[in-house]
């Protein structure tokens, strides 16, 4: 198969929710029609779920929380569909947020009874950002939802986002009946004891076909056609350039547990879903179609083993093909890495990978070559753009409880600093260490995770911190002064750039104005110009 044929076939994504619309059931459902699980039906196992959001950490399985993103990757209809997931819990937004520079499209659950949610927008926000294309799928009809119209009105509203139904509901709850597909004109009948992958369409030749009023009843027939007709009243016919701009959202209606309305998303998503697509680097832009291999590291995760070290870099390969055992150049420390077991994802077991290609994640077992960002290429000095570290919200300083484990205690900070599960500033005066992290749950992952693989342990002190930027200038004069005023507010961070920590915005402010030859970042990006 051709380098375009490879990359015509793949389609990398994300599904996003807020914790609880329904992204595991869903998750499950594409698995069980991939073919990459087997257990049919609403099963509410937790057998299931835990295969679907692949844990690597003990701590996970004790909170319940998803904590780690992971990958699966299967085949549907010869196209090959790498699912990227993303933990829901909000203390993780980073950790979804890099992910979603991984992915080419996202799917966004809502919760019908719910609607827009706190973790909706933000996740939306992101996505907005980099103008990723977006498929919104609401879920749970079978529940007392809301008046879909409403439903559409306020994602519009909150989401900054133009939306597009492309299937309907008829009715909602316990009256619920299935869903009209705008797009074929078929009826897909709802039958809460039908729970395999099997569906029950019905064909009409439109919607005024008197099939309609024997399927679902005069009275439900003539409210779906008055629906139908301000539906397209309403909405511009579905445009799918718009879509894939970031524009345009496509709406489905269904019930994920009740493998309702899986199979027409999962078909037109193959259908409409953009391929891999080009990127943004330091020097140019990349195609996925150039025949020399780049991808960049998205994800690094603690092996599922404690007693090895290693640990697992996730890859998106970006351009040209990805060999085992063949030399790459990683761009960051100069140096040539080859890897002998890269591993796929394939029905959520590893495989070890000959070859792969743009929209792929390559999981790769690293020594500690990595860090999050990291680019690999064939020889080409760039990097990948759009993967920042932004300030984090919370801050407190380490204090370490067992001065024993001194030496433990800093390396496993570091490499948890490079896995990305906080961030991590050292003091210039005196070299305390902060945390950084944009939620409490961090700080006990760190502890847990400290004790249990480094042997160290610590407690966090709260510290008066507002935000933490990057500083740089031309100005080495000014510069120096700010330095030595502000010393005790002056860190590194893990690659050794100056960080000022602001105990408040008014201390922020007033040293922009100040100061007002330097350059204070909010994200890292700045780093790559
Ligand atoms: P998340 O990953 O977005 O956090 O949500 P998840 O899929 O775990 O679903 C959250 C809850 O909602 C689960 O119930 C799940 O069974 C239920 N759910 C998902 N889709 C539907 C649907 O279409 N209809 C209905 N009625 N419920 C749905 P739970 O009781 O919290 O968890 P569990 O005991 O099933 O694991």
């Amino acid at each position: 198969m051709s380098l375009i044929q490879q990359i015509n076939k793949r389609r990398t994504f994300a599904i996003i929710s807020h914790p609880d619309a329904g992204k595991t059931t869903l998750t499950e459902k594409f698995l069980l029609f991939g073919g990459a699980i087997q257990t049919a039906g609403a099963v509410k196992s937790n057998k299931i779920k835990k295969s679907a959001t692949s844990d690597f950490m003990e701590i996970e399985r004790q909170r319940g929380i998803s904590v780690a993103t992971s990958v699966m990757s299967f085949e549907y209809q010869d196209t090959l569909i790498n699912i990227l997931d993303t933990p829901g819990h909000k203390d993780f937004a980073e950790d979804t947020y890099r992910t979603l520079t991984a992915v080419d499209s996202v799917i966004l659950v809502v919760d019908c009874v719910k609607g827009v949610e706190a973790q909706t927008k933000k996740l939306m926000e992101v996505c907005r950002m980099r103008n990723t294309p977006v498929i919104i799928f609401i879920n749970k009809l079978d529940m007392e939802g809301r008046d879909p119209f409403d439903l559409l009105d306020e994602l519009e509203e909150h989401l900054s986002i133009n939306v597009r139904p492309l299937s309907w509901p008829i009715n909602i709850g316990k009256e619920f009946k299935g869903v009209y597909k705008l797009f074929d004109h078929s009826v897909n009948l709802f039958d809460a004891s039908i729970t395999d992958i099997q569906e029950n369409i019905v064909e009409i030749s439109d919607i005024q076909d008197a099939k309609l009023d024997q399927t679902v009843g005069e009275r439900d027939a003539s409210k779906l056609r008055e629906d139908v007709e301000l539906i397209e009243g309403v909405y511009e016919p579905f445009d799918q350039e718009l879509y894939k701009e970031g524009l345009l959202a496509p709406v489905f209606f269904g019930s994920a547990l009740y493998n309702f309305g899986i199979k027409e998303l999962l078909e037109k998503f193959i259908e409409i879903a953009p391929l891999p697509g080009p990127r943004k680097t330091s020097n140019r832009d990349i195609t996925p179609t150039e025949e020399k291999f780049s991808g960049f590291v998205f994800k690094i995760h603690a092996n599922l083993d404690p007693n090895h070290r290693d640990r697992i870099a996730f890859l998106r390969v970006c351009s040209g093909t990805f060999e085992r055992n063949k030399f790459f150049y990683h761009v960051r420390n100069e140096k040539k890495l080859r890897f002998s077991a890269p591993f796929s994802f394939m029905a959520s077991k590893r495989d070890i990978v000959e070859q792969a290609y743009a929209g792929d994640v390559v999981g790769l077992y690293d020594s500690g070559n990595f860090k999050i960002g990291d680019t690999l290429t064939e020889g080409e000095k760039f990097s990948f753009k759009g993967m920042p570290s932004f300030s984090p919200e919370l801050f407190r300083t380490v204090v370490n409880t067992d001065p024993m484990k001194t030496k433990q205690l800093h390396k496993g900070l570091e490499q948890l600093s490079e896995e990305g599960v906080a961030q991590l500033f050292t003091r210039k005066m005196g070299n305390a260490r902060v945390i950084g992290t944009v939620g409490e749950l961090q700080f006990e992952v760190i502890q847990y995770r400290l004790k249990h693989e480094y042997s160290a342990s610590c407690n966090f002190e709260p510290m008066a911190a507002h935000k933490a930027c990057w500083i740089t200038s031309e100005n080495e004069q000014q510069l120096n002064d700010f330095l030595r005023i502000k010393a005790s507010n002056i860190y590194t961070d893990k690659d050794g750039n100056i960080v000022f920590i602001a105990d408040s915005a008014w201390v922020l402010q007033s040293a922009q104005e100040q100061y007002s030859d330097l350059e204070f970042h909010f994200n890292s990006d700045f780093m790559l110009n």
